[in-house]
């Protein structure tokens, strides 16, 4: 089992280290870890934010376990050496084009949310995010405008066959995760305004052909944001482009109380000995806020760990019981500044290892 850890920038190698150190207390047998550059501290040192070396490190693993990148010292540089480049090309380069964010109220934790009780304990949710499509990657540019000021202009696209895939993985999420026997899907566009988004929706809509067991429904982005906060028990999988996706799983964190909470799973079709080839992460960036301060919930990074032992290596037993002490270790108030506490990173880090 061999794991890429891509630390990054910021409080990128804070959290990552707390997610190892839980890691290495499960004394998981047979695991072996290899560390690259990424993102601003790679440029620094090789003059690009994804060196081939990392991006073969990467490759040659079966999962990797990413801290973040961005760093406001790099922001002045062309678009193409900016330490953000480096998690989009790993994203594109390994095909990792669906990107799952679960976003729940721990039970017992509803007071962590800024919603209402009712409201609280029903958030329970995940975002399918296609991510290696939309606007991210379409062409993009600078001209000069025809009054003669500067425009940028970047290219909103997907094809069917980019739909379709991403679409599959949400119905099969929602068939796994339905408890009463019916699944999900509610698919979130803006589709009264961009042609893109019809084309979206209806491939959807198609693909929903083949999956008869599950309940689809269609909203637009707009009322999603709003309704996420208003009515979350209406909602199971989400489904959604990459930039939608984006901005609404922050939204969807700060429901559950801090985006220190929110792990990812980016997967693709590449299959390894025991799981899915995959990259997991925290949905935060590296907060150069508080870099540095040992300040950083490392619980969003701890339960990617989690999300990576189960998907990738189908050690369901072990992720079980690393959230479970991540539930606990919140309970019992190891709480960063983030939930209103004043535990550290490192006495949260400990907090879950002495719950394990
Ligand atoms: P951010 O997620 O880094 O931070 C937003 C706010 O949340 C900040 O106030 C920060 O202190 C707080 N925060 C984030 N994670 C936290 C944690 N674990 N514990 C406690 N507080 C936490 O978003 P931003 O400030 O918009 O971006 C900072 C940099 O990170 C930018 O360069 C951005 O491009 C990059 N970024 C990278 C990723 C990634 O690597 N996947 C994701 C998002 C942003
Ligand atoms: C995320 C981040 C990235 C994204 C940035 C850093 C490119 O915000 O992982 O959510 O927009 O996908
Ligand atoms: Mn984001």
């Amino acid at each position: 089992m061999k794991i890429a850890v891509l630390s990054g920038d910021g409080i990128g190698p804070e959290v990552t280290g707390e997610a190892l150190r839980v890691l290495d207390a499960l004394g998981l047998p047979g695991l072996t870890v290899f560390e690259g550059d990424v993102g601003g501290i790679a440029y620094k040192r090789h003059g690009q934010p994804l060196p081939p070396e990392t991006l073969t490190m990467a490759r040659e693993a079966d999962a990797v376990l990413f801290g973040a990148v961005g760093d406001p010292a790099c922001d002045g540089l062309e678009r193409a050496l900016r330490p953000e480049q480096a998690i989009l090309g790993l994203r594109k380069e390994l095909e990792l084009f669906a990107n799952l964010r679960p976003a729940k109220v721990f039970p017992g934790l509803e007071h962590l949310s800024p919603l209402k009780g009712e409201l609280a304990s029903s958030l329970d949710l995940l975002i399918v995010r296609e991510l290696t499509g939309d606007v991210y990657f379409g062409e993009k540019g600078e001209r000069t405008a025809s009054d003669g000021s500067r425009e940028g202009w970047d290219m909103m696209r997907y094809s069917e066959t980019e739909v379709a895939r991403i679409a599959r993985v949400a119905f099969r999420a929602a068939r796994a995760s339905a408890s009463d026997g019916q699944g999900r899907v509610t698919n979130v566009d803006k589709a009264n305004v961009l042609e893109t988004s019809q084309v979206w929706r209806d491939t959807v809509r198609e693909a929903a052909g083949s999956h008869p067991d599950i309940a689809l429904d269609h909203m637009y982005v707009d009322n999603a944001a709003m309704q996420i906060i208003s009515n979350p028990a209406r909602f199971s999988v989400i489904l959604t482009g990459n930039l939608f996706g984006d901005i609404l799983s922050d939204l969807a964190s700060a429901a559950v109380g801090s985006i220190g909470l929110l792990a990812s799973a980016s997967v693709g079709e590449r299959r390894t000995a025991h799981g899915v080839f995959g990259l997991y992460e925290p949905i935060h960036g590296s907060a150069p806020d508080i870099a540095g301060t040992g300040k950083a919930n490392p619980m969003a990074s701890i339960l990617s760990a989690a999300m990576m032992l189960r998907h990738s290596f189908a050690l369901d037993d072990a992720a079980a019981r690393i959230e479970n002490a991540v539930a606990r270790a919140l309970a019992d108030g190891a709480r960063g500044r983030d939930l209103g506490g004043d535990a550290g990173t490192r006495a949260i880090g400990d907090a879950v290892i002495e719950r394990l």
